[in-house]
């Protein structure tokens, strides 16, 4: 392949260019012209070519290889995949820099230890590389390292030592030869992310690309590989806490809401398998303006601490702060207690913290805000003891959740006496001498029982 016979092609019309433009000449979009590899030309197809003698298969008659997994051993990345890797599947893993992608992948080639792992380092040399996983475990013979960005040479390699399972740290540094733009453009990212998605089919081997997040939030700028892979994860934390989530967004052989949770130590991430213990590890006992919530990770149930700080505002308008909590659901649950309750935060400052750093974004987590916020501004602490769950609606009314009875099961086991829950779920369980449950179905009720 020639440098000449690569192209520019508009992602928005599709106008082809043999160079670069910033404008496109067709549909006068900017900065829509991505560089493209032509297509070898062994690929196309002439009439009466190999084309026609394709038949389409039943799809029963296809072998059902279905998911061959193995797993890696630890159980929170495992789970977060669906129950391990799919052999021959392409993961994008993507984050912020500094969040703990290398360390978390190298953590998974290590305890991989009868399985060949190939990392290939575009950023660390190999010193660094191995400074970094003695502090991590230690290494087999059948952790491979290379150092190389070239895409033409990690496929040969790749081809030749068939490897279990290949780790690219990261898909921004590769770069195919053929193209003229730099690596980490979309056009590069794309091609690269192509020939190793060809390789994982075709070779049934595993690939994890690790990606880095742009300032806007998105893999490798514009989303462009997202669909071109079988799972995206997505590793994320607050840089203040220790804590940092793994996340599906996106899973061709699993879920994508479980979530897995991890520690950072000096000796890398540690897995926290009961991510209650830890949430709750910090409560404030006896002060005012905190409640227990039980939302829903995946399918796993987290108890987590909300917190509500309301004092008098001293300026004409009233500030709003929410920090893990959806600041326009914040806005309208004050709304809410307002005009049903007739509880006022008019010329109030409302904060709205929840413990942890971590971020709830299930509305079942409604009812343990607004209680924290009545605790706060009548200065009457919530039980200690019991956990608060339900949606509210704007007519006030406690609604159904999904999965209460895991979430109810979840604060017996943490010693929890009473859990307030919406009534409709409340109908279908029965307290125990562990738990009891009160079933509500107005704000006002749960207020009653929760603030007075
Ligand atoms: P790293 O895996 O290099 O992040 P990424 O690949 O996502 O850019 O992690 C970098 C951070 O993790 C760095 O700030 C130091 C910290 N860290 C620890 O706290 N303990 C450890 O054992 C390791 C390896 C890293
Ligand atoms: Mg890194």
């Amino acid at each position: 392949m020639s440098k000449q016979s690569s192209k520019y092609v508009c992602q928005l019309c599709g106008y082809v260019s043999p160079r670069w433009t910033g404008k496109c000449p067709n549909c006068s979009e900017w900065n829509t012209f991505v560089e493209e590899a032509p297509i070898p030309l062994k690929l196309v197809r002439k009439s009466g070519g190999i084309a026609s003698k394709l038949n389409a298969v039943p799809l029963n008659e296809i072998d059902s290889v279905s998911d061959v997994r193995f797993v890696t051993g630890l159980a929170e990345f495992d789970r977060v995949l669906g129950g391990g890797i799919v052999t021959g599947s392409v993961i994008l893993l993507g984050g912020d820099p500094g969040i703990g992608k290398s360390t978390l992948m190298m953590q998974v080639a290590l305890h991989l230890k009868d399985k060949v792992v190939l990392y290939i380092t575009g950023e660390e040399s190999p010193k660094q590389v191995k400074l970094r996983a003695e502090r991590l475990g230690t290494a087999t013979n059948n952790f491979q390292l290379l150092a190389e960005t070239n895409l033409e040479t990690i496929t040969d390699v790749i081809e030749r030592a068939l490897p279990d399972l290949v780790i690219i740290d990261s898909i921004q540094t590769l770069f195919n030869p053929n193209l003229e733009s730099a690596p980490g453009s979309v056009g590069q990212v794309r091609e690269s992310t192509g020939m190793l998605t060809r390789i994982a089919k075709a070779k049934n081997i595993p690939i994890i690309l690790i990606g880095h997040v742009t300032k806007e939030g998105a893999i490798a700028g514009p989303r462009v590989i997202e669909h071109m892979v079988d799972a995206v994860l997505q590793f994320e934390g607050e840089k203040h806490y220790a804590y940092r989530i793994l996340r599906g967004i996106k899973n061709r052989f699993g879920s994508t809401n479980e979530i897995g949770i991890f520690e950072m130590h000096d000796t890398g991430l540690r897995e926290v398998l009961n991510p209650s213990e830890i949430f709750l590890s910090e409560r404030s006992y006896g002060s005012s303006g905190a409640a227990i919530v039980a939302s829903l990770e995946g399918t796993r149930p987290i108890l987590i601490e909300v917190q509500a700080l309301v004092t008098t505002s001293n300026y004409g308008m009233p500030q709003r702060t929410s920090t893990g909590f959806d600041l326009r659901r914040l806005q309208m649950l004050l709304a809410v207690l307002d005009k049903r309750v007739g509880i006022n935060t008019g010329t109030h400052d409302v904060f709205v913290n929840i413990a942890g750093g971590i971020r709830i974004d299930e509305p079942a987590a409604d009812l343990g805000i607004a209680t924290a916020i009545v605790s706060s501004l009548r200065d009457i602490p919530v039980d200690s003891q019991t956990v608060a769950i339900g949606e509210i609606g704007l007519g006030g009314e406690i609604r159904t959740i999904a999965h209460c009875d895991k979430r109810v099961q979840e604060a017996a086991k943490l010693g929890f006496k009473t859990i307030v829950v919406p009534k409709t779920n409340a109908k279908k369980m029965k307290s125990t001498k562990e738990i009891t449950i009160i079933g509500v179905e107005s704000i006002q009720e749960a207020i009653k029982h929760l603030v007075e």
